[in-house]
């Protein structure tokens, strides 16, 4: 799957896109990616094979003019609140978004993200987009806000990603938002009018 913008491609990665990645992904800009971090271009490397076969869910952020992966986004697929229903349909996504701080602050991330989200509620069959971001990541409860998210609580303590200088864990105030597919409609069609 690929998906264009004005400026961007979506697409699948590439092995050829280990250098790209490695210069955003070799120091993680939030704790939340620390275990994403790559030692050097062979591991960049190893990773990029590792995600040719994701071709739905994954996607290369990449600049039209030129070609260059300024950074990636991606949607974790899963079943709503599943108590109700014994086989719950498999509709609500959380998706995770990261830029080369070199390409933060033009647009690019709410260019790739609102395409990403039109992509998974009229072709994925998305009911429910949620994102989890610390309280602290004001760029991406910004990002969140600007997508038409609303935020729908905060989770104090609610998980470690990384330790504390003495070894005991570092725990995180996490904040949700989320969007139904009806309200995506609706603010797209306030946008056209
Ligand atoms: C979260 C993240 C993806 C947001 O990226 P970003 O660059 O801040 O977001 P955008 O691309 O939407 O850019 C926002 C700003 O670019 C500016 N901008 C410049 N040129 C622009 C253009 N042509 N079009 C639109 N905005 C433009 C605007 O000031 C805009 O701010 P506004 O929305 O107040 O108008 C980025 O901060 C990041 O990668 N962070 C590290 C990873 C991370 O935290 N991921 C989330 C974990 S929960």
């Amino acid at each position: 799957m690929i998906i264009k913008t004005e400026r961007l491609i979506l697409r699948p990665f590439l092995e050829t896109d280990a250098a790209d990645v490695y210069e955003y992904l070799k120091e993680p800009a939030v704790n939340c990616f620390a275990c994403m971090k790559l030692n050097s271009l062979d591991e960049a490397r190893k990773e990029m094979k590792k995600r040719l076969d994701e071709t739905e869910y994954y996607f290369a952020i990449a600049l039209k003019d030129g070609g260059k992966v300024i950074g990636e986004i991606s949607a974790y697929l899963e079943a709503g609140e599943p108590h109700a229903d014994e086989a719950p349909v498999r509709d609500t996504f959380s998706p995770c978004w990261m830029l080369n701080e070199n390409y933060q602050g033009k647009g690019y991330a709410f260019e790739a993200a609102h395409a990403f989200f039109a992509y998974l509620f009229s072709q994925k069959g998305a009911r429910r987009i949620y994102a989890y971001t610390e309280d602290y990541n004001l760029a991406s409860q910004h990002l969140c806000e600007k997508l038409g998210m609303r935020r729908e609580g905060v989770f104090l303590e609610f998980i470690s990603f990384v330790t504390n200088p003495d070894g005991t864990p570092r725990y995180e105030n996490t904040v949700q938002y989320a969007i139904l597919k009806k309200e995506w409609d609706q603010k797209q069609l306030g946008q056209m009018r």
